[in-house]
């Protein structure tokens, strides 16, 4: 890895006691290059959700699932749930930057420019079938917690939220000590209920193996 991808890498998504604001400036000087260091690092969190959405959805189907891919980035996730015929997907995502690689390549049909939080969006109450999220667990400038509540919010009764990390990431960040007793609890209170929770050992940077979490969860 060269010093300027090690430090793209560190600053925006593994680094510890990062700040919204310098990982937030990070992801912007690493938009045009983080397609390709994704390729090269394997950041393929993207291929888990497509495997499981394609699980949920036949063929007959996809083309009319609506979807809010959140934590868009620069649109990998769009990119491989339209090689397999979803077509209608809406990005949430808070770098312009990282969206602009998106827009170049027309991934999106809307393009939701704000961070999720734990408070309601701009988006009104059940919008989507699907909500996804590649990679939006990470150091304690990602996706908070609470943000869940949100989630389901936005998802129709009958929908689905799916979810992939890096588990070691999540693991490793003092934010995400309570995110699956609060996965529990919702789903304890009807909120949701759980379809897949799967681990797996996946090669990354500098051929470390990193273990990987996906969560599915159909909102009731
Ligand atoms: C590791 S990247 C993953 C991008 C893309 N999903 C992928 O699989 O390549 C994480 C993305 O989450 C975005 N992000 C961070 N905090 C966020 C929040 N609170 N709400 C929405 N997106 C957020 C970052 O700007 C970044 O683009």
């Amino acid at each position: 890895m060269t010093e300027k991808d090690l430090n793209n890498w560190m600053t925006a998504i593994s680094g510890a006691d990062i700040n919204i604001e310098d990982s937030q400036k990070a992801y912007g000087q690493w938009a045009s290059t983080y397609n390709k260091d994704s390729e090269k690092y394997r950041f393929n969190n993207y291929l888990k959700i497509a495997e499981i959405l394609q699980g949920l959805y036949p063929e007959d189907k996809r083309g009319n699932t609506t979807i809010l891919d959140i934590g868009a980035g620069t649109g990998l996730v769009a990119k491989e749930l339209r090689k397999h015929g979803f077509q209608h997907i809406d990005a949430l995502e808070p770098s312009e930057a990282m969206l602009d690689e998106a827009r170049k390549n027309n991934l999106y049909e809307n393009y939701f420019v704000e961070f999720i939080t734990e408070s309601p969006s701009s988006i009104p109450a059940n919008s989507y079938d699907v909500l996804t999220g590649g990679g939006i667990y990470a150091n304690e400038a990602h996706v908070p917690c609470g943000a869940i509540h949100e989630m389901i919010r936005l998802v129709k009764s009958g929908g689905y939220v799916v979810i992939a990390a890096s588990h070691d990431l999540v693991r490793a960040s003092g934010n995400y000590k309570e995110l699956e007793t609060l996965m529990g609890k919702l789903e304890t209170e009807g909120k949701w209920q759980k379809v897949v929770r799967e681990t797996w050992l996946a090669e990354s940077v500098e051929n470390k193996t990193v273990e990987r979490i996906a969560w599915c969860y159909k909102v009731l």
